[in-house]
């Protein structure tokens, strides 16, 4: 099974859109395996986004990520990378289909509410920046039979 890092950032976990946006994963019919709030540090955020180092973006990106707490997540399921980015949407909210968290809360894209990983590898790579295998759990997802 797939599975990908989402993380609420702390202009989403502001607005109180937490469960707003794990509603619109659940309901699509995805497995939540591991959920926690947690405040990140610069070296942790630096890892998060090293693919954006030097970019115009990446030093208020790490404030940014930094300024609060965040809610980070795993998810699991079929195409769960490609789903998880179809919903959360294109990274500019102005350009970010209706109907798409950024499109529907966002404004700005350097304020965008969800992270979702954009590749198996960097899923894989993103997980164990916040979470040990131990926190994530295993369970037979009974939604499975129907979707
Ligand atoms: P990126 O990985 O390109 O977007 P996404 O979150 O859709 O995968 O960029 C990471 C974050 O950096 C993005 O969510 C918001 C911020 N960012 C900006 O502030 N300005 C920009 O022009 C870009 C491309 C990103
Ligand atoms: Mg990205």
């Amino acid at each position: 099974m797939e599975r990908t890092f989402i993380m609420i950032k702390p202009d989403g976990v502001q607005r109180g859109l937490i469960g707003e946006i794990i509603s619109r994963f659940e309901k699509k019919g995805l497995q939540l395996l591991a959920g926690k709030f947690l405040q990140l540090d610069e070296e942790a955020a630096k890892k998060h986004y090293e693919e954006h180092e030097g970019k115009s973006f990446y030093d208020p990106l790490l404030e940014f990520v930094t300024s609060g707490p965040v809610f980070a997540m795993v998810w699991a399921g079929d195409n769960v990378i490609a789903l998880t980015r179809a919903i959360i949407g294109k990274t500019d909210a102005v350009t970010a289909a209706p109907g798409t968290i950024r499109s529907d809360y966002a404004v700005h894209t350097n304020f965008n509410l969800v992270h979702g990983s954009d590749s198996v590898e960097n899923a894989e790579r993103e997980i164990p920046i916040y979470f040990s295998e131990h926190q994530i759990v295993s369970y037979e997802h009974t939604i499975q039979r129907w979707i």
